[in-house]
């Protein structure tokens, strides 16, 4: 029989989507959460569309299964590739009861209040660049925005190969800020386009100019998951209250665990699960 409620779930190509959870946990501390990392088949940022929202699809079929009402996909590349299909395709086929957010839309919402300049910076994964889901997000809500992105493809595999903190990550960091700020020296606002870069903010601090504002997703993901709750009472009562948290990885248990408690406190418990 299909179960009444269930915990919160989040989803990430793999270890990105925990500075998302963290958050969350934080504003939301009395929700269950189940977290999925597609660590098996991560990076997804330099995937072509249909693999991304075929791996997406899948995660989100499996969360479903294991009693998730609500998704949260705290992965840009996935947000902007797979989002809009399954939320108009899918859901409606496989549960029109259930609901899949993901991280862009809350991201851009914020930028109009921080930048004075009107021109602002996305850093992201090649896929979610070539999807120009940012650009044509802001479009709509301040079409008066100049928008310049640049692709980061080195930054996910610093994260998840654990390199983010060495000498080593600095040049690619700096690389991309340069570029960045090259193509568009008016910016004044950069989004950080992707979960997993939070996690290089001291290098990214360290290298864009102090007057240079960064959005980091953690929070403004959270405040609009608690604000959707409040506005959503039905989906609310649907999830269990008891501030649980599982952790899940395609790929090894041992290796998720040693890279994922440096950035996220305390000692996980974590399982592995095949898509
Ligand atoms: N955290 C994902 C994102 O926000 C990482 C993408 C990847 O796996 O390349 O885009």
């Amino acid at each position: 029989m299909e179960k009444l409620k269930g915990p919160i779930a989040v989803f990430d190509s793999g270890y990105g989507g925990l500075t998302v959870l963290d958050k969350i946990r934080t504003v939301l501390p009395e929700y269950d959460y189940i977290y999925l990392g597609d660590n098996a088949r991560s990076p997804y940022g330099t995937r072509s569309f249909d693999v991304v929202y075929d791996y997406t699809l899948q995660a989100v079929e499996k969360l479903f299964a294991m009693g998730a009402h609500l998704v949260i996909l705290a992965c840009n590349t996935a947000s902007a590739k797979a989002l809009r299909n399954i939320q108009q395709n899918d859901l409606p086929r496989i549960d029109a009861n259930r609901r899949v957010l993901g991280v862009i839309r809350p991201s851009v919402e914020v930028i109009n209040e921080l930048s004075h300049s009107k021109h602002v910076g996305i850093l992201g994964t090649v896929g979610t660049i070539q999807s120009n889901s940012y650009p044509l997000e802001i479009k709509k809500l301040f079409p008066q925005m100049i928008v310049t992105q640049e692709a980061c493809p080195m930054w996910v595999p610093l994260v998840e190969n654990n390199e983010f903190r060495n000498d080593g990550a600095d040049f690619f960091v700096k690389q991309h800020i340069d570029q960045l700020l090259e193509a568009d020296p008016m910016v004044d606002t950069v989004i950080l386009g992707c979960t997993h870069y939070p996690l290089l903010l001291p290098k990214i601090k360290k290298h864009l100019p102090d007057n240079i504002k960064v959005v980091e997703q953690g929070e403004i993901v959270a405040l609009s998951l608690q604000h959707y709750l409040t506005r959503h009472p039905e989906m609310d009562d649907k999830c269990t209250k008891n501030g649980s948290v599982r952790f899940f990885t395609t790929e090894s248990v041992e290796k998720f665990k040693q890279t994922a408690e440096v950035f996220f406190k305390g000692a996980l418990h974590v399982e592995h699960l095949v898509l």
